[in-house]
């Protein structure tokens, strides 16, 4: 917890009591969501915080979770369609929001009606943490290993990298 609080100028005083800085991850982690929901990245709806509890919109159906991305199994053309959302997304994200996830995977992406939702934001970084570019390039990875597994040609990491902080501008080729 304290490698993503140290260099965050939200979090100046890092807490020294454990309880202290679970209460401090959890408003973090609620400031990240809250964040990226209103540049309008598909996230689920933050609802309120208190001391170490978070509440937020539940993804799925009559209690039972809506599945990971890491757990279905779609056609090519809905995982490259899935692809896309998340590039567009992890840009808002970034450009909008001022934010770098740090921690995208299959794992941390949920599949609800059809569309991706980015979840487990608390390790979510400023862009202008020392580490961003590096937490930014192994996001873009992940999601490149993981797509290209199940059949997409995604373009490269560092044309993405590139898109996703807007210094080039224009269409993505297919890699
Ligand atoms: N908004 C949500 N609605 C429904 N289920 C959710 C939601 N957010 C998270 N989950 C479920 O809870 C799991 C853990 O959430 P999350 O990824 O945020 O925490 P984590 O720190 O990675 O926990 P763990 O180490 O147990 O995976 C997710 O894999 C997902 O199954
Ligand atoms: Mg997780």
């Amino acid at each position: 917890m304290i490698k993503y609080l140290v260099g965050d100028p939200r979090f100046k005083t890092i807490p020294k009591s454990t309880r202290k800085l679970v209460i401090t991850w959890a408003r973090k982690e609620f400031k990240n969501l809250s964040l990226m929901y209103d540049v309008g990245a598909r996230v689920p709806k933050p609802i309120a915080q208190y001391e170490n509890v978070l509440v937020m919109e539940f993804l799925g159906e009559d209690g039972v979770r809506a599945p990971l991305l890491k757990e279905v199994t779609l056609e090519s053309n809905e995982y490259e369609e899935i692809f896309y959302e998340l590039i567009e997304d992890v840009r808002k994200i970034y450009r909008y929001a001022g934010l770098v996830h740090g921690d995208l995977s299959e794992y941390n992406v949920m599949i609800y009606r059809g569309k991706p939702y980015i979840i487990d934001v608390s390790q979510a970084v400023k862009t202008t943490h020392p580490n961003s570019y590096d937490l930014l390039v192994r996001d873009i990875g992940n999601l490149v290993r993981f797509f290209r597994s199940v059949g997409v040609n995604t373009p490269e990491v560092n044309e993405l990298f590139e898109y996703i902080i807007g210094e080039k501008l224009g269409e993505l080729s297919e890699g």
